[in-house]
């Protein structure tokens, strides 16, 4: 609890294009719950050197990233919006956790898996820990509730278990956090292989839909969707590029899937595929607008940066206070 509010962290990495996934399973729903939390919204840069970047092209990520945040309609007046490698207190955390985390934990992480196949020549030890840094990124806010998408799940599930395992040694330390995981677009997959996730890292261009993509790249990408040889539009797994589309469609428009089956009844996918291409054009297009008014105010997207590090800043080191007098680090002399 702070100021009598329960409080909500969460955050992204500047890595790669957004896609729609990033917008739909996560900052959407960051969004609709800002009013009712103290929020914590970082742009977990640290998190991206797991994999190599090139730093003026991270440096641009991250900024455009925080800009989305605000653009996507969070206020930053009453939301701290910040970059992780700014408050320094989460990787001191991390490191005091990862004292309390197991190898074999973290060995289950299928994110790990994937990534580490996917970079075989550099299977750094950051990209191995990456989840005690998110387990530290959460519980150094006392955070009560965390918005992610499903592939999120596993990290969480961790988080739980380390906060517990401390506590358990060391008494109520950490507020034991639980995932919000919206009702639609939790998990947008790919749309040119309904069996994947849609991901930034997807080498296929035709397999996302970039936040920044023009209204006719999106048109064109939905157009040109997977989808079956049934020709009916029902809401089943057994057609699952024709659920994808439905899910975009319903993430974008507020529809319930019952809603929108009954919309397209007896239509051809042609015509549902071109209406979840006008839907995703009327969210993103005010979006990418916001975006490029934003970017025109250097002075306020500064002092966005430096008044919510200290905020964030903060609130950070008093956890990581009670975290070193708990496990017997002496104290400062002030
Ligand atoms: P990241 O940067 O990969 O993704 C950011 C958010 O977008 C969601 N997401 C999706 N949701 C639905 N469908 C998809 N296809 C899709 N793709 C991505 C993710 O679930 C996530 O919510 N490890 C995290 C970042 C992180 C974090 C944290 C998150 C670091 N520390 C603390 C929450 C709390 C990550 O790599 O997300």
């Amino acid at each position: 609890m702070l100021d009598g509010k329960k409080v909500l962290f969460s955050g992204m990495q500047a890595t790669g294009n957004l896609t729609l996934g990033n917008y739909l399973g996560a900052l959407k729903n960051w969004v609709t719950l800002s009013d009712e939390y103290e929020c914590f919204y970082s742009v977990v840069d640290m998190h991206s050197i797991t994999v190599r970047q090139d730093p003026q092209v991270l440096r641009k990520r991250a900024r455009a990233l925080l800009t989305l945040y605000i653009a996507a309609g969070l206020d930053p007046e009453k939301n701290c919006i910040y970059y992780q490698s700014h408050v320094s207190a989460h990787a001191e955390l991390a490191w005091v956790l990862n004292c309390f985390t197991y190898m074999g934990e973290l060995n289950r992480m299928t994110q790990f898996k994937d990534k580490a196949a996917k970079h075989a020549d550099n299977i750094n030890a950051g990209l191995f820990t990456y989840p005690v840094l998110m387990a530290a990124d959460i519980l150094l806010y006392q955070t009560d509730v965390v918005p992610v998408g499903i592939d999120q799940m596993q990290h969480l599930e961790l988080t739980r278990d380390i906060a517990e395992r401390f506590n358990a040694i060391y008494g109520d330390v950490f507020t034991v956090p639980e995932a919000y995981i919206g009702k639609v677009g939790a998990k947008i997959m790919s749309l040119q292989d309904p069996s994947r996730k849609m991901s930034k890292s997807d080498e296929n261009p035709n397999a996302s839909i970039y936040l920044m993509d023009d209204a006719d790249t999106i048109r064109r990408k939905c157009k040109r969707a997977v989808t079956d040889s049934v020709g009916i539009i029902q809401y089943t797994d057994e057609q699952p590029g024709l659920r994808n589309l439905l899910d975009i469609y319903c993430a974008c428009t507020g529809k319930t899937p019952e809603e929108a089956v009954r919309e397209f009844d007896g239509q051809g996918y042609g015509v549902l595929k071109e209406a979840v291409g006008e839907a995703v054009v009327g969210v993103l297009d005010p979006l990418q607008k916001r975006v490029a008014e934003l970017e025109k105010d250097k002075a306020y997207i500064d002092r966005i940066i430096k008044e919510n590090a200290e905020k964030a800043g903060y609130f950070a080191s008093k956890t990581l206070r009670k975290v070193h007098r708990k496990i017997g680090f002496p104290d400062r002399i002030r």
